[in-house]
C-alpha cells in the first residue's frame, strides 16, 4: 500500500480536488484505491455525497485515530462508485484539540489507522488547509507528498513555509518525507506576469525534486465534482485535464514501483 498525502497550509490550492482527481485516475487504472478525508471541515466527504458520515454519531475517522485497534476502519470506510472514501466526521475537530495538548508524541496517529487497512494499493489523505498537527499527523503517516499549488505569489510563500515544516519533521521525527509531484491547479490562461513568474519559480524549485505537473481551470471539473464525482467517473464531461491526472498517476505507480 502505498499512501500520498495531498498537502498544502494554503486554503482553496485544489488539495480535495486534485485528491478526488487522483483517485478516481488511479482507480480508472485498476488499482483499489481509498480517498482519506482528514480535514475537519470534510469538504471532500461531503462533495462525493457522504453527509450523512461526516455528521453521524461515533464509529468514525475519529474513533479510528483514539483508538485504532478497538474499531475495524470497515465500520467507518464507505463505497462511492470509483473508489473507497475513509469520510471525515464534525468529530474531527476534536482530533485537532487533542493533538494540540498532547504535543510532540501524539497517542492518537494516522500510522496506527493505516495498520488496520487491508487490501489498498493507493491511498490519498486530503489534508486541511492548516499547518497544524494533523497536516503533521498526515504527513508522517502518509511519507510521500503531492503538493497542490496555484500561480500566484502568495503560493511561493506558503511553499517555503510548507518546506520549512517538512524539514522540521524529518529532522524531529528522523524520518524522510519524499515530495513526488507539484501540481499547479486551477492555471487560468492567458497568464499575467505573476502567474509565469510563479510558473518558472516552480520549475525551478523542483527541478531534479520531482516532477512538475500543470492542472488548467476548467468548469468541467468543477461541474463534474459537484456531481459528486471524479473525471474519471462514468458520467463524467469529456475534459483535457484527464490527460494531466493520467500522467501524474502513471508517475505515482512509477514511485510506487520503486
Ligand atoms: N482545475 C480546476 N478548474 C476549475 N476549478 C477548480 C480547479 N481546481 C480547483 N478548482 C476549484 O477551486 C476551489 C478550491 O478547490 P479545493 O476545494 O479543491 O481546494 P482546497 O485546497 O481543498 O481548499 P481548502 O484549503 O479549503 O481545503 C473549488 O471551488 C474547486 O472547485
Ligand atoms: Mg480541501
Amino acid at each position: 500500500m502505498k499512501s500520498f498525502a495531498v498537502a498544502n497550509q494554503k486554503g482553496g490550492v485544489a488539495k480535495t480536488t486534485n485528491t478526488i482527481n487522483l483517485a478516481g485516475a488511479l482507480a480508472d487504472r485498476g488499482h483499489d484505491v481509498l480517498a482519506v478525508d482528514a480535514d475537519p471541515q470534510g469538504y471532500l466527504t461531503n462533495t462525493l455525497g457522504f453527509r450523512d458520515a461526516y455528521a453521524a454519531d461515533p464509529p468514525s475517522l475519529y474513533s479510528l485515530f483514539n483508538s485504532p485497534h478497538e474499531h475495524d476502519a470497515d465500520e467507518v470506510i464507505l463505497e462511492h462508485a470509483e473508489f473507497d472514501v475513509l469520510p471525515s466526521n464534525v468529530d474531527m475537530f476534536k482530533l485537532e484539540q487533542n493533538l494540540i495538548a498532547s504535543g510532540r508524541r501524539p497517542r492518537q496517529r494516522l500510522e496506527d489507522v493505516f495498520d488496520d487497512l487491508g487490501g489498498y494499493d493507493y491511498v490519498f489523505v486530503d489534508a486541511p488547509p492548516s499547518l497544524g498537527p494533523i497536516n503533521d499527523n498526515v504527513l508522517l503517516a502518509c511519507r510521500n507528498l503531492l503538493i497542490p499549488v496555484e500561480a500566484a505569489e502568495s503560493s511561493m510563500l506558503a511553499l517555503e513555509h510548507l518546506l520549512n515544516q517538512i524539514e522540521s519533521l524529518e529532522r524531529d521525527y528522523d524520518v524522510q518525507l519524499r515530495e513526488q509531484a507539484v501540481l499547479i491547479s486551477n492555471v487560468n490562461y492567458p497568464l499575467d506576469n505573476e502567474q509565469r513568474e510563479a510558473i518558472d519559480w516552480f520549475g525551478e524549485t523542483f527541478e531534479g525534486r520531482c516532477p512538475v505537473f500543470e492542472i488548467r481551470k476548467r468548469a468541467a471539473i468543477k461541474r463534474t465534482l459537484n456531481n459528486g464525482g471524479s473525471l474519471f467517473s462514468d458520467d463524467a464531461e469529456e475534459c483535457d485535464m484527464r490527460a494531466v491526472y493520467e500522467d501524474v498517476a502513471a508517475t505515482l505507480v512509477e514511485v510506487a514501483d520503486d
